[in-house]
């Protein structure tokens, strides 16, 4: 399939980037396991080389099974192009890299991935950038945190491990005020819930880890460009909008217009960073992604109903499920995820750290892992680990404090989970 806007959620999950194999008729997207692809002739060579013609080269740059799963996630993301990497860390590391240089800074949302805020908080210091965290419910006070060197806006849709919901919309205000792209990690809500480019996202990011992928095999991530922003306008992005030197002087932004960040994530992210997606990883994502508006909608029933149980279970001081009518996020549901809050969220027990540690080691079905957004019901103590590198402080503002338990709910029968998770909290507080 190429251009086909007009197609619903459900079609474009199957057949968006696909088209049979030219060569043999493979209905299925083949795994292209090769490392090069051989040159027609030294000129065929040298127009690849230059960016003049689109093709294939070298597998750390481009590859036909991770441009299948490119235009798909794009397709759904409602973007202009995305470049898939290794993981979602490395997508994050890719969507800033063409944005920020030692000094910069980015506006980031204090309700993150624990593993993200470790990222921003320290990793990126050793390039020289640096993050400011925010309180992204309090706008004003996103707006107060940019300043001249400030290069970029980024949140989480769904909030991990809270499952709190940002306004998406208000954001992308301020950062289009700012003359700034704001980035969004949509892992928790995946294209189906939310579409934050229809809320003013420059770019998107995913751990395709989770739901894209849906069953806990692979480890990649994506960022998608929507193609909306104006690179040039305010001489803050030179790698997009000036002679690149990393690339013979080429500027990106003039030269591919919409896909500029797509072509640069591409000639020089992966080239020179190499955070490349193999193609077994790519195929199974685009299989996951077949049946991901199915796989959410039942995420999204078994967690309401589960949410709701736990909360009026007496073991149980709070549930942060954003699907609750309880939830202070709720009003957002309808505008940012109009098909359900998703299937993430936290549960504070009254049992306290100890009680959370009894409660994940008594638990059957669902398993205690590091991970979200798998078939399979998954739990875990970020305090004692996601999150066991933040102080209590920055852990209590991600929504990880030491009394909580992330709960990711799958998509087996709604009371069977029910029924495991009272036996374990029974025994938690007992
Ligand atoms: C919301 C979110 N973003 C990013 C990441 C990082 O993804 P990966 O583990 O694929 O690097 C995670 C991992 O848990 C996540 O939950």
């Amino acid at each position: 399939m190429t251009d086909a806007p007009n197609y619903g959620f459900d079609t474009l999950q199957i057949h968006a980037g696909a088209r049979p194999d030219p060569a043999t008729g493979a209905r299925q997207v083949p795994i292209y396991q090769t490392t090069a692809y051989v040159f027609r002739d030294a000129d065929h060579a040298a127009a690849l080389f230059n960016l003049q013609e689109v093709g294939y080269i070298y597998s750390r740059l481009t590859n036909p099974t991770v441009s299948a799963l490119q235009e798909r996630v794009a397709t759904l993301e409602g973007g202009a192009g995305a470049v898939c990497c290794s993981s979602g860390h490395a997508a994050q590391i890719m969507a800033l890299f063409p944005l920020m240089g030692p000094g910069l800074n980015v506006v980031v949302s204090t309700r993150l991935y624990g593993g993200s805020i470790t990222q921003f908080s320290q990793t990126i210091k050793r390039f020289g950038w640096s993050a400011k965290f925010v309180d992204f419910d309090d706008v004003d006070a996103v707006a107060a945190a940019i300043d001249d060197d400030t290069r970029a806006v980024f949140c989480e849709s769904i909030a991990n491990p809270g499952g709190y919901i940002t306004d998406l919309d208000a954001i992308a205000k301020v950062a289009d005020a700012a003359g700034l792209p704001l980035i969004v990690d949509n892992t928790s809500a995946t294209p189906y819930l939310c579409r934050p480019i229809e809320h003013g996202a420059t770019l998107v990011v995913h751990s395709m880890t989770k739901y894209l992928t849906g069953n806990g095999t692979v480890t990649g991530g994506c960022v998608v460009d929507s193609g909306n922003f104006d690179w040039s306008a305010s001489g803050k992005f030179p790698s997009l909008s000036d002679s690149e030197p990393a690339y013979h002087g080429l500027k990106f932004h003039e030269t591919f217009g919409p896909l500029a960040f797509t072509f640069h994530g591409i000639a020089i992210g992966l080239r020179d960073l190499g955070m490349t997606l193999n193609p077994q990883a790519a195929h199974y994502t685009l299989m996951g992604i077949e049946t991901l508006s199915l796989r959410m909608e039942r995420h999204v029933q078994n967690a309401e109903k589960v949410a709701s149980w736990l909360e009026t279970h007496d073991a149980v001081a709070g549930v942060t499920y954003a699907g609750l009518a309880s939830s202070p996020y709720h009003d957002r549901v309808a505008r940012i995820c109009p098909k359900g809050a998703g299937g993430l969220f936290t549960i504070k027990l009254k049992a306290g750290y100890e009680g959370c540690v009894k409660f994940v080691d008594n638990l059957e079905i669902f398993s205690h892992v590091a991970n979200l957004g798998d078939t399979r019901s998954l739990v875990i103590h970020s305090a004692s680990t996601t999150h066991r590198q933040l102080t209590e402080e920055q852990q209590v503002a991600a929504g990880a404090g030491p009394d909580v338990v992330r709960i990711s709910i799958g998509i087996e029968d709604a009371d069977d989970l029910i029924a495991d998770l009272d036996q374990a909290l029974s025994t938690a507080s007992a």
